[in-house]
């Protein structure tokens, strides 16, 4: 199936398995995937380990914003990286998981995110995935997807992907994790998840990915007629 140069942007909620679907898309049109959620975790991993964030979650905004004006935060060969370290792993791991949504709340990181957002989809043929790709990032992007599904199924998957690593962080602890970030991502003040006007909702609690990839097919031929 050929579509045209478009950016597809998927928004929805955490681990309603919107980089999946995002790779499978990328693959099957040959377009580039970017993952945003990954460029707010590279952030967070890194006011951690420079002491930026403490354990109660107080951000050196100041701090914070002066130093990401040096950092080499890109995607490369595996995932994310900075610099030439690869940080893939450690940015998927619970004490990111923890601090993440926190950091996504403060401006000066939504702006410093969006910018390599809009540089690295300038070229269209993107597929992105996040919070506000739809509404704030790419306001004009040509297909926009809006990712939900049952609480609980979400949780369990993202608790068999954890386990999949080696992480056995129980299923309710997962669960809570999971509806505090829903709660922070929909009500914070700058660019909280909501769902755009012009979006699609997929409700994929209960569809496999090939399900979802024909539904997908189906509104691009019904879309953009090939
Ligand atoms: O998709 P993810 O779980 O990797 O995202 C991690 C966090 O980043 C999530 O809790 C909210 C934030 N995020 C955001 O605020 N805006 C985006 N476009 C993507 C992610």
């Amino acid at each position: 199936m050929n579509i045209p140069d478009i950016i597809i942007a998927i928004d929805g909620y955490s681990s309603t398995g919107k980089s999946s679907f995002a790779k499978i898309i990328a693959n099957e049109f040959s377009f580039l995937y970017l993952d945003s959620g990954a460029l707010y975790r590279g952030v967070t991993l890194f006011a951690i380990e420079n002491g930026f964030i403490n354990d109660n979650c107080e951000i050196d905004v100041p701090g914070l914003d002066k130093a990401l004006e040096d950092i080499d935060l890109h995607f490369g060969e595996g995932g994310a990286y900075i610099g030439d370290r690869c940080i893939e792993a450690e940015i998927r791991s619970m004490a990111v998981a923890d601090k993440v949504s926190p950091i996504a709340t403060v401006p000066e990181v939504r702006n410093f995110v969006d910018r390599k957002l809009r540089e690295f989809g300038a070229k269209k043929r993107v597929v992105m995935d996040g919070r506000d790709i739809g509404t704030t990032v790419f306001p004009n992007a040509e297909l926009k997807i809006f990712m939900t599904a049952d609480p609980l199924v979400r949780a369990r998957r993202r608790a068999d992907e954890m386990a999949a690593k080696g992480d056995s962080t129980e299923l309710d602890t997962v669960l809570k994790n999971l509806q505090e970030r829903d709660y922070i991502d929909s009500h914070r003040e700058a660019s909280p998840l909501s769902q755009a006007e012009d979006a699609i909702v997929l409700d994929n609690s209960y569809m496999t990915m090939d399900d979802q990839l024909q539904w997908l097919k189906n509104i691009i031929s019904e879309k953009f007629g090939k």
